[in-house]
């Protein structure tokens, strides 16, 4: 465990098992944060403490072992609640990831509020998971799907944005962070303008709590969507924070245990709160590791990870540079760290399996954000996705591997 008055991303790389294996015989250098984060320590063993030392199912059982269970997994919820300053528990629903996060929304939402001529407004720079469900709602209620253009930097474009609200818009959906190219979108702008009109705001926060600290009254989001693997805890888990006053008049988006408060063949009335929305027995362990994961990067604090990201994606920016027949992708001034690139002449598939060679993973391809690769007029990209845990020496190793790229097609 860190407890650091400085950073010390040598300390911190030690918290992660991973970074003692070698691949293919070299050091790993890990830039595929953005894909799926690393799990340090602390996460592994409150996973294995939780199947091997209390587990049960969660609100079913008298015995010991279940309220144990329980007491660890509602204790997540609360540690969710206070990391995203939500006003209460009853706005903290776990789900398996944020695409079912951003269904539930679209389905339960969307059924109760979209007409046909009605509009959802979403941006450029989102992930399919921030389109694909919306275009599914659209489509069953006769609603359409707009999109807010951003410049060649990458930047949202907020008089366009102006000008798509109308009394049309039922929702907006946007990304806080794009996956692709690192955009950090200035949602609470955005938030005040949509509800100048009476407009919710769901945002996505995938890749922005891996670096940032987020405030949900703060920004006044109506929904804020994340999942916990890039967050350092464990896969299957996801969080939908949504204020109280749209949860209570949103439907269930599934039916099945633990949702109810009666039912009978003729009529079911459903349980009240998250419960509505948590059918089934839930992601116990997983949500149990992500209560673990946010206090680890807690006791790090973001406001030091933020710092250091920050000083390594202008390093690594400055550095990429230097390299002729590079081009980077996206270059607004308010980014995450991460960075997406082509090469000249070289497919990114093809350094993306020639670096790997050199032990340095990044992820290859559209990133799952095709309109995005489309508006740069590119099939895919590079991208190095940083997190807290990497260093200079990262980006060292990058740049050198993109080097032997360069000469073995040259
Ligand atoms: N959404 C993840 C990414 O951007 C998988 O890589």
């Amino acid at each position: 465990m860190n407890d650091m008055t400085t950073f010390d991303v040598e300390k911190i790389r030690r918290d992660f098992p991973i970074f003692e294996e070698k691949i293919h015989g070299k050091r790993l250098t890990f830039l595929d944060s953005g894909a799926s984060a690393q799990k340090p320590q602390v996460v592994l063993d409150a996973v294995k403490s939780a199947y091997a030392e209390t587990y049960a199912n969660v609100h079913r059982g008298v015995h010991y072992l279940s309220q144990k269970s329980t007491e660890l997994y509602e204790g997540a919820r609360e540690t969710v609640r206070a990391h995203l300053n939500a006003e209460s528990l009853d706005e903290v629903i776990f789900t398996k990831n944020t695409t079912e996060a951003i269904n539930l929304v679209a389905q339960s939402y969307g059924l109760m509020a979209l007409k046909p001529g009605d509009e959802i407004i979403l941006s450029y720079l989102e992930h399919h998971s921030n389109i694909v469900p919306w275009q599914l709602i659209a489509e069953r209620m006769g609603a359409t799907v707009k999109a807010v253009p951003i410049n060649q930097d990458g930047e949202f474009l907020m008089e366009e944005f102006e000008k798509l609200l109308s009394e049309k818009t039922k929702i907006v959906a946007v990304t806080h962070v794009s996956n692709a190219i690192g955009t950090i979108v200035p949602v609470k702008e955005i938030i005040a303008k949509a509800h100048d009109k009476g407009v919710p705001v769901l945002i996505d926060g995938s890749q922005a709590v891996p670096h940032m600290q987020v405030d949900v009254q703060d920004l006044d989001a109506d929904f804020y969507v994340f999942t916990g693997h890039k967050l350092f805890a464990p896969t299957g888990i996801g969080v939908l924070y949504g204020k109280n006053k749209w949860l209570e008049q949103m439907p269930p988006y599934q039916g099945g245990g633990d949702m109810i408060n009666r039912v009978t063949f003729e009529k079911t009335t459903y349980a009240t709160g998250h419960s509505k929305f948590e059918a089934g027995t839930p992601p116990i362990v997983q949500a149990i590791g992500l209560g673990t994961a946010i206090n680890y990067v807690n006791e790090i604090g973001f406001d030091k990870i933020g710092a250091h990201e920050q000083s390594l994606l202008a390093y690594a920016t400055e550095e990429i540079r230097k390299l002729n027949n590079v081009r980077i992708i996206g270059d607004a001034p308010h980014k995450a760290a991460i960075v997406s690139f082509t090469m000249d002449g070289i497919h990114p598939h093809d350094i993306g399996t020639i670096i790997d060679q050199a032990g340095v993973a990044v992820r290859v391809g559209h990133h799952c954000a095709q309109p995005l690769m489309d508006f740069y007029d590119v099939p895919s990209t590079v991208r190095a996705s940083f997190a807290m845990y990497n260093n200079r020496d990262d980006v060292d190793a990058l740049v050198d591997a993109m080097q032997m790229v360069q000469r073995f097609f040259a």
